[in-house]
């Protein structure tokens, strides 16, 4: 197959223009057709609800290339499915999870040339953002709304790909609250996370770690991902809280650490406390995939877990998540959607 002409085992986390986009409207109470878009500026109206208000919902899926030249989607029927719970979260018009789906097959193919090839460390991103798009003053929900799908070929959304990172508790600023809409995949979470991220980096830390806002003593997540402990009798420990994001690579994790490696999983309230006690930790999501957490600073107190290398249950469930990404084990949990190239 034809390759666009670029460095791929070097790419960074970061937009590239591509071929072309799709675009679903939303009006009169249905959706249409796609429309293929060379142009990435969108046309929209300045009184849109996305402006304004903040109706905007996005997912992320990564398409990786396989030893045999095959090309798969991981868990895209899961990425559908929680963008209608982000849609109905903010009210807005869900975009059906089969048009997803097959949405996803298209801008795939039509970009084929974008697809990092096997064995580079890279994946094709693929990018679905929901907005409403009426132009209307007052603070309700928009009529009339745009999809759309974008992809760009990545590499490692940390540079340190599978290097251990420094976390740091954050005690006063918050990205979400019980009751909100931290569990959804919506554009105000981000917002509201930003200048949280310049405060931990600015303080030398790679990335946050959120404390629930109700009580300020049970973790949340990372930034942009979720996040496990590996407790020393070796459990797989990730929080359960109403206002993270339900990663579909946790989920993903969950299952290989219990079916794969045996392992116990619970999925609870983790007292900021924990950390002092485990062994291991991870943050996990699409762009982030398995990043070890080298250690994690509270207060005046610093909990170590490694050095530069990676702890070995972080190891073992990164190569089984990634091997059944890449197609180099088999996918028996049904996961990988394959795309007609
Ligand atoms: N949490 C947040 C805030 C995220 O932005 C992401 C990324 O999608 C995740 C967790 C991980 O979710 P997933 O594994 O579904 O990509
Ligand atoms: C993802 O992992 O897909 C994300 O959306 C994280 C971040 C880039 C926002």
């Amino acid at each position: 197959m034809h390759k666009a002409n670029l460095d791929w085992g070097n790419l960074s986390f970061g937009y590239m223009k591509t071929n072309c986009h799709l675009e679903y409207y939303f009006k009169d109470g249905k959706w249409s057709e796609a429309k293929v878009v060379k142009d990435d500026i969108l046309h929209l109206h300045m009184s849109s609800t996305c402006l304004h208000y903040g109706q905007e919902a996005f997912e992320g899926m990564k398409a990786f290339t396989h030893k045999d030249g095959k090309v798969t989607v991981f868990r895209a029927d899961e990425n559908a499915r929680r963008m209608v719970k982000s849609a109905e979260k903010i009210l807005m018009q869900p975009f059906p999870e089969a048009m997803f789906l097959d949405a996803v097959k298209q801008i795939v193919k039509l970009n084929k040339e974008y697809i990092p090839p096997y064995g580079k460390g890279a994946s094709l991103y693929i990018r679905p953002l929901l907005i409403g798009v009426s132009g209307i003053l007052g603070v309700r929900p928009s009529d009339d709304y745009l999809f759309v799908i974008f992809v760009s070929p990545v590499g490692p959304y940390f540079k340190e790909g599978l290097k251990p990172i420094d976390l740091y508790v954050e005690e006063e600023m918050k990205r979400a609250v019980p009751g909100g809409t931290g569990d959804a995949k919506v554009g105000g979470n981000y917002a509201a996370s930003l200048r949280v991220s310049k405060k931990v980096k600015d303080l030398g830390y790679k990335e946050v770690l959120y404390l629930d806002a109700a009580h300020n003593r049970y973790l949340d997540e990372s930034g942009p991902a979720n996040f496990f402990g590996i407790t020393k009798d070796k459990k797989y420990v990730t929080p359960k809280s109403e206002s993270i994001l339900p990663s579909i690579t946790n989920k993903s994790l969950m299952t290989l650490a219990k079916e794969e490696l045996g392992m116990a999983v619970e999925q609870r309230p983790v007292d900021v406390n924990e950390i002092f006690d485990f062994a291991e930790a991870g943050c996990c999501g699409t762009a982030a995939v398995i990043t070890p957490v080298r250690s994690i600073t509270y207060r005046d107190k610093k909990a170590i877990y490694t050095g530069d290398e990676t702890g070995p249950v972080c190891s073992a469930l990164y190569k089984k998540l990634t091997a059944i990404q890449l197609g180099d084990e088999e996918d028996k949990y049904g996961w990988n959607m394959e795309i007609p190239l």
